[in-house]
């Protein structure tokens, strides 16, 4: 079996402030095929990331900078976010990089907003819900002191069932009749659902406009808006028509999450913890001692959180912008969710539940191949039972509802369906289809009426 090392020095340019740079890269590819980290890109059958590896990324490729003074660590909460100064992490993807800005009341600052707006003409898109919340706010930050910009709005009803072609014409009905050039700039302002519609309408819009992400909910916040992807569902499957698109910047301002309605909130809290299992043990250990902080919306709490997992999937999109390897891993427990939240019915489930029960059942088999220790079992019932999110799929589900949606899963390759399983320590996980199909039975067996 061959494997390979890659190892890179810190850039001298990075800050010291940016905790995982400042070690070695070590990446190691357990595939006979792979030579190299970009073949290893085609299609990998197994790839094996350890913590080290997975974190410690090129510091000149990816810089993740924190303005003014905070001077946090890992394990204790930041306050810079308290003083309304922005934190920011870089997304570096050569020159389709952008910013993402994290801070309380950010909205407020204009300044942020408008340095991203290209042209004069702006159209927001959002929904139902959030438009009462957040539209005046976000026309005022694009329109302060710049009079020359004109900002028109589409409100597109609330819903992943709304997530479809059908919906996404109104956003083109927009923009056509108000007659918005090449020069515009679509603004996504919601959650993952909308982020995604108005992303993906960008991105075909006379083939493609400014596009910049203001999500409000932690989901979107700590992933959705992240990394590019952007899309609709079809009425045979979620997520099937889109395109990677990246932004021009991502603004995320905590105070949005006030509105959110707790369940929401747990529900990307499980993308969170997902973050911490798959390659930042020390931030899993972090959100150990800070899940009820989290869960009260202790803003420092919420914003530390959020910044980690903004980094941590800042620097997997930057070495795997188009998921051909390495970017899968941020699936952990998602095929089995998507078998729940195919099975169980959109809409019963919320994305983050699915994934929650899903993570516990991915946990659950890479014990039984034996490549994690019980203590991590544990762990991660514990706290997904802190965050109020589910250790279990709905006892409706059973073992042919998981096989029949896994068998279409993406991640099927040449008919192997390859997984995100823990292997190893806390943080490290395998994307492999080179294991014991026993070990998969047994858990659907474990988890599912038969
Ligand atoms: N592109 C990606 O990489 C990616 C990653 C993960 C999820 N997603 C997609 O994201 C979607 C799920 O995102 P979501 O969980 O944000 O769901 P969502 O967009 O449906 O938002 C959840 C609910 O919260 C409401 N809401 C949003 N912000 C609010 C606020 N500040 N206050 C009060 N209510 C608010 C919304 O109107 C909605 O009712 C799915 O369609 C999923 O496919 C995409
Ligand atoms: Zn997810």
């Amino acid at each position: 079996m061959a494997s390979l090392s890659l190892s890179s020095k810190p850039s001298p340019t990075t800050s010291s402030l940016s905790t995982p740079n400042s070690r070695d890269l070590i990446l190691r590819f357990q595939n006979p095929n792979s030579i190299s980290f970009r073949s290893s890109l085609v299609s990998p059958s197994s790839i094996e990331l350890n913590r080290t590896g997975c974190c410690a990324l090129n510091a000149g490729r990816v810089r993740s900078r924190i303005c003014a003074s905070s001077t946090q660590v890992m394990d204790q909460s930041p306050s810079e976010t308290s003083s309304g100064v922005p934190t920011i992490v870089e997304v570096d993807l050569g020159n389709r990089s952008y910013p993402i800005y994290i801070g309380s009341g950010i909205l407020g600052q204009p300044e942020l907003l408008q340095r991203h707006v290209h042209g004069k003409r702006v159209l927001v898109v959002t929904n139902n819900t959030v438009a009462p919340l957040y539209l005046d706010k976000v026309v005022d930050a694009l329109t302060k002191g710049n009079p020359n910009v004109s900002v028109e709005s589409v409100i597109l009803p609330d819903g992943e069932k709304y997530k479809n072609m059908d919906v996404l014409m109104k956003v083109f009905d927009k923009a056509i009749e108000s007659r918005l050039d090449r020069r515009c700039t679509f603004v996504a302002l919601g959650g993952g659902v909308i982020g995604d519609m108005c992303g993906y309408a960008a991105a075909s819009y006379l083939r493609g406009v400014n596009f910049i992400q203001i999500p409000t909910t932690v989901m979107a916040q700590v992933d959705s808006s992240v990394g590019g992807k952007t899309g609709i569902n079809h009425r045979l499957g979620k997520n099937l028509i889109g395109a990677f698109y990246q932004p021009q910047c991502v603004l995320i301002d905590t105070d949005t999450l006030n509105t959110l309605p707790d369940r929401e909130l747990a529900s990307g809290l499980a993308e969170v913890i997902k973050y911490g299992l798959i390659r930042d043990a020390k931030f899993f250990e972090w959100q150990e001692n800070n899940m009820q902080a989290l869960m009260a919306r202790d803003p420092d709490a919420l914003a530390y959180a959020i910044k980690r997992s903004c980094e941590n999937k800042a620097e997997v999109v930057s070495l795997d912008e188009k998921e051909s390897g390495l970017r899968a891993t941020l699936n952990l427990g998602h095929t089995f969710g998507h078998a729940i939240e195919t099975g169980f019915g959109y809409g019963q489930w919320l994305h983050g539940e699915a994934v929650a029960a899903g993570m516990v059942m991915a946990v659950d088999m890479s014990y039984r191949l034996g490549w994690i220790d019980d203590s991590i079992v544990k762990r991660v019932r514990d706290i997904l039972q802190r965050a109020k999110l589910p250790t279990a799929p709905p006892d409706t589900m059973t073992v042919e509802m998981f096989k029949a949606v896994m068998a279409v899963d993406k991640k099927v390759a040449d008919g192997l369906l390859r997984l995100i399983l823990l292997k190893g320590p806390l943080g490290s996980c395998v994307f492999t289809g080179d294991y014991d199909r026993k070990a998969l039975d047994e858990t659907l067996r474990a988890f599912s009426k038969s």
